[in-house]
């Protein structure tokens, strides 16, 4: 099925949040040590056949996914292919994943999307299960539902194995139960700059702004919550209700990620991460701070914007309010 034809696939997925996100970087090695250093997100887990490291806060598995770029086939368990051919040569975004409400709901999200014609990938990760779409200019999405509560014990005893492999839905034994957690203790890594809660949002730019604004409501599920086509720029949420996804038009930039944000508990991490990114010599890209946020940005060592922010109880600004160089950092 074409992707322009989106408009009539309405299968709405329909997950609750941004839960991961999944990066080629040139130096796994290097990256691992960056996220845990200075993003505060530590390494939880190995799995050298695919060359990834899984780096979590505690709130989920991961927070963070890093995968080494490489022109050799990823081959997970039982054959199982991990990255189809053609991706992962260069650094950048490999996927983001949402989190749905359970199995059930992943499965006859599935149903819908399989009736319709949608192509798709389907994982068993054994914490998780999995499916994987396109959207239309190119951007590589997973839905995922948990299916062990603890992850931990999980990954201890799977240490350095492949752990994905294929998945096969069945309506008949989908799980019903929510596994995700509601709340954690974060899990922070001594000495690093920043201690972020868990990585909550993403911020795309899109080459055809109707085209992939419709494919968002109608094809993952999203809900606008604020802005629109006209105004060049969109808010999406989850079934969680929380911001997880701005989509701008992209101007004169590239199409694809423009950067992920790591939510902080407070202002004053805000002020500790400035403070500890200073001691490391981390270059500080940008400095947010009004009514909505507050928040400071970074690139990681491929040049990937990373956002560290902290909640205000102000209500989303308009992005023409904005100063011109913070409007793509909205949410
Ligand atoms: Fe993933």
């Amino acid at each position: 099925m074409g992707l322009n034809q989106s408009a009539q696939l309405n299968v709405r997925l329909g997950p609750r949040r941004l839960g991961h996100a999944n990066i080629f970087v040139s130096d796994v090695e290097k990256a691992s040590g960056f996220y845990s250093a200075v993003c505060g997100v530590r390494g939880v887990f190995r799995e050298p056949g695919i060359m990834a490291i899984f780096h979590s806060n505690g709130n989920s598995h991961h927070d963070v996914g890093l995968m080494q770029v490489t022109e050799q086939p990823r081959v997970g368990r039982g054959g199982h292919v991990q990255v189809s051919s053609g991706r992962g040569f260069t650094p950048g975004l490999n996927h983001l994943g949402f989190e749905m409400e359970n199995e059930k709901t992943l499965v006859a999200a599935w149903e819908r999307a399989k009736a319709l014609g949608l192509e798709m990938r389907t994982t068993d990760h054994g914490m998780s299960h999995s499916i994987y779409v396109f959207d239309p200019e190119g951007n590589y999405l997973e839905f995922y539902a948990d299916m062990i509560d603890d992850w931990r014990s999980f990954y201890s005893s799977n240490e350095n194995q492949l752990i994905s492999g294929d998945w096969h839905p069945d309506p008949a034994k989908a799980d019903e139960s929510r596994r995700y957690s509601t709340s954690f203790e974060p899990d922070a890594v001594p000495g690093a700059a920043s201690r972020p809660r868990r990585i909550s949002r993403v911020t795309l730019l899109a080459d055809d702004l109707p085209l992939m604004a419709n494919y968002y409501r109608e094809v993952a599920g999203l809900k606008v919550i604020a802005g629109g086509e006209s105004e060049g720029c969109l808010v999406f949420s989850g079934t969680a209700g929380e911001p997880s996804m701005a989509l701008f038009a992209r101007g004169s930039s590239p199409k694809g990620l423009h950067h992920l944000s790591f939510e902080l508990a407070d202002e004053a991490a805000v002020d500790e991460g400035a403070r500890g990114l200073s001691e490391k010599g981390i270059p500080v890209l940008a400095r947010i701070d009004n009514a909505w946020k507050k928040s400071l940005v970074i690139s990681d060592p491929d040049g990937m914007k990373i956002e560290f922010y902290a909640q205000r109880p102000g209500s989303l600004p308009a992005p023409a309010s904005l100063p011109q160089a913070e409007r793509l950092f909205l949410i």
